[in-house]
């Protein structure tokens, strides 16, 4: 028997579960918090577990996270260092993040905003197309679903510039690394992207430095976390119009407080928390493929790195 734990609130787990059970027939599966044994779980599969429980089970020898961003996990006091946390890497949601942000990118480099206001207004009033080959878009986070988005970007035409920790060299992309390259990175970027993890170093990223290198009139996409956005220094660049305008899918507080002034602001568009989401019935391969590794003692594929935090 493998006994595993689910820890995840979601209406249908059954699917899940039952996929699960005809992989691999000798499993056993626990929904949290109904765990007798806490001794028998081997392996955890969650998302925003709640903090300070991972300690509980000591002959856990995996953590499959079901999202992409691990902070949540990571956040646990008593997470145990040498049990490896794997996150789920997964097509759809990788082209589904993508299909968002062209449609914001679009939606900004069309001046769709400026036509809803000129409907509203019942003016008929053609603008000038600006040159795609001038809108240059940055991508913080080359990772998987940065490089996605770039690829697919670079082939509407956009040039690429996109920022990591570590070099990069992608064909057709400009490649910037480092905090010493992220101004450079960001000097002629019409579009910001974000896609980088939540960590010590990512957070608070978007700020009144980083709005101030890019060109006036810029446009921000946050997709990672809202964390990563100091939410004073947007409304301040809005105000003064170094930023046109922001597309925000991620916030600090989940959901966006009714009373935010994100919600009315004409320059911000919001959506809850949607940019990418999975389905259970897509989950199961990748936590099947990680629990088969576990059991035979094979390498695991997308491991997060505790040290970096991602
Ligand atoms: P990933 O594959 O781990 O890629 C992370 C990228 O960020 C890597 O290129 C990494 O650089 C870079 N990075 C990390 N720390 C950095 C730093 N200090 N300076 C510069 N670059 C840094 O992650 P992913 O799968 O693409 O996901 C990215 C994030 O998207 C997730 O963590 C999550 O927060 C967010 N997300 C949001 C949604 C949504 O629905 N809104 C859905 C899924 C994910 P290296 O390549 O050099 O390591
Ligand atoms: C969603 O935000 C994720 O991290 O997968």
């Amino acid at each position: 028997m493998f006994s595993i734990l689910i820890i995840y609130e979601a209406e249908n787990l059954e699917l899940l579960i039952t996929e699960l059970k005809t992989s691999i027939p000798d499993i056993d599966v626990h929904i949290w918090p109904e765990v007798e044994n806490p001794e028998k779980i081997e392996a955890i599969i969650t998302w925003k577990p709640p903090l300070g429980i991972m300690s509980k089970f000591p002959n856990l020898k995996v953590i499959i996270s079901l999202g992409a961003g691990v902070e949540d996990i990571l956040r646990d006091p008593n997470l145990p260092q040498d049990v490896p946390i794997v996150r789920i890497v997964e097509p759809c949601v990788t082209s589904r993040m993508t299909e968002y942000i062209l449609l914001a990118v679009l939606r900004f480099h069309r001046q769709a905003f400026t036509y809803q206001r000129l409907q509203k207004a019942q003016h008929w009033k053609p603008l000038p197309i600006s040159k795609t080959s001038s809108c240059y878009i940055g991508i913080l986070g080359l990772g998987v679903l940065g490089t996605d988005a770039a690829q697919k970007l670079k082939t509407l035409g956009f040039p690429i510039r996109g920022w990591s920790r570590t070099p990069k060299n992608i064909d057709g992309i400009e490649c910037f690394y480092g905090r010493d390259q992220l101004k450079l990175c960001l000097s002629k970027c019409r579009v910001l992207v974000c896609l980088l993890p939540l960590t010590l170093q990512t957070k608070g990223i978007l700020n009144h430095e980083t709005f101030s290198a890019m060109p006036c009139g810029s446009y921000l996409i946050n997709v990672a976390r809202g964390e990563h956005l100091v939410e004073k220094d947007l409304l301040e660049a809005l105000d003064s119009g170094q930023l046109s305008g922001a597309c925000l899918d991620v916030f600090s507080k989940e959901p966006l407080p009714e009373n935010h002034p994100f919600w009315s602001h004409p320059q911000i568009t919001i959506t809850p928390h949607i940019a990418t989401q999975t389905n259970s019935e897509y989950w199961t391969q990748p936590i099947v493929d990680a629990i088969h590794c576990i059991r035979a003692g094979q390498t695991l594929k997308n491991v997060v790195n505790y040290q970096q935090g991602y």
